[in-house]
């Protein structure tokens, strides 16, 4: 997407082939600045403290990581036994977002072929490159699906404003190109629709307010940070037509993992009738989970996340304690949306029924697990 005029995505390689980069999003929006990843423990890094995140993200830093790992275990004797336990190391990094696993055992499954280091190099960075483009893709079609919701609801209102609301960032920059839950909304601002977007903030470390804030206004779309709690009472009245989430992992049965809080806008979108779409591509889903709320792994964060915030003072980023020192505080990342909650998914194949049998209708060659 474009950033002031220049295409910008949230990870790259050098012009040499040999560095993977990525846009520093901790430092976002105040700050613009990008990361070298040079060696596995630094994709580690970037995964857990979230320089890189959201689940297509993750994946493709993932895959970019095996790269880096093949690159670090050039020349050692043991250097597939190295390799592998470098592999093993990055799909640990986070918990929840299932991209993350999938993005290694894709690269890894093509690597195993290789016989010697060059050519495992030259074949990590060629797939980890086709996934990010692959990605790329899959955001484009469901933007292109996606805005065929966002158009009814618009001729269904005569051509006025269709109010979406979104939590966390799910993004160009927690995928590749377009975003997931964002996809459909630049389809429609492109296409001349007329469209605000209610961006809850998102805390404790506000990918709303910070990223999704920052990602609309360089596209011009108009939007309004509200308060994570403010869902509920806008939709009260009559405020949202449509809420449109990301997820870092959807069983095979329809259960969504996302940011913690999605849950709760799920509850208040079916208390109040407004439609609640989750847009993922294929690389989302759990083909192996049955039972989301009990099965999907929830990551636990650092608890001072939650008791400091982070902004821009007299031009520096700076952090402040907002909690009692000595009060406790847990940091819950994700949470999960049973199915019954969902009224679609939109994803690169088309728009289904959140249960079993429409996702398999949809990806049928995954017919093993169902
Ligand atoms: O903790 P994060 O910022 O990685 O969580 C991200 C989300 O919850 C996103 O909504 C999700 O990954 C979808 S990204 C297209």
């Amino acid at each position: 997407m474009k950033v002031d005029g220049r295409d910008t995505r949230p990870i790259r390689l050098s012009g040499d082939g040999k560095t993977v980069q990525v846009i520093d999003q901790r430092r976002l929006p105040h700050e613009f600045v990008v990361l070298d990843l040079v060696t596995v423990d630094d994709v580690i890094m970037a995964i857990q403290e979230m320089v890189v995140r959201g689940a297509p993200l993750i994946g493709v830093t993932a895959a970019y990581g095996v790269f880096v790992a093949a690159l670090n275990a050039e020349g050692r004797s043991d250097s597939f036994a190295y390799f592998s336990g470098e592999c093993k190391r990055i799909k640990a990094a986070r918990p929840t977002a299932i991209n993350l696993i999938w993005g290694v055992e894709r690269v890894t499954a093509v690597v195993r072929e290789m016989r010697d280091d060059a050519a495992r190099i030259d074949a990590a960075r060629v797939e980890a490159g086709l996934i990010a483009e692959a990605e790329a893709e899959n955001c484009h079609l469901i933007g292109e699906y996606g805005v065929e919701i966002v158009e009814a609801i618009s001729r269904r209102k005569k051509g006025k404003t269709v109010h979406i609301l979104t939590h966390c960032n799910a993004g160009w920059l927690a995928c590749i190109e377009y975003g997931t839950a964002t996809a459909p909304m630049y389809a429609a601002f492109d296409r001349g629709l007329d469209i605000h977007i209610w961006v809850d903030e998102t805390r404790p470390l506000n990918q709303g307010a910070r990223l999704t804030a920052w990602e609309l206004g360089k596209h011009g779309i108009d939007h309004t940070i509200v308060t994570d709690n403010a869902g509920g009472h806008l939709m009260q009245h009559g405020m949202v037509d449509l809420v449109i989430v990301g997820t870092d992992r959807t069983t095979h049965t329809g259960d969504v993992a996302n940011k913690i809080g999605t849950y709760l806008k799920a509850l208040a979108a079916r208390d109040n009738q407004v439609p609640f779409y989750v847009a993922l591509p294929s690389s989302t889903f759990d083909w192996e989970l049955k039972d989301g709320v009990k099965d999907i792994p929830i990551e636990e964060r650092d608890p001072d996340e939650v008791r400091y915030v982070q902004g821009l003072e007299n031009g520096a980023v700076k952090k402040v304690m907002i909690s009692p020192p000595e009060s406790k505080a847990a940091n819950y990342a994700f949470d999960v949306t049973p199915a019954r909650l969902v009224t679609g998914f939109i994803t690169e194949r088309g728009i289904c029924k959140a249960d079993a049998e429409a996702i398999a209708a949809l990806f049928p060659e995954k017919g093993d697990c169902f």
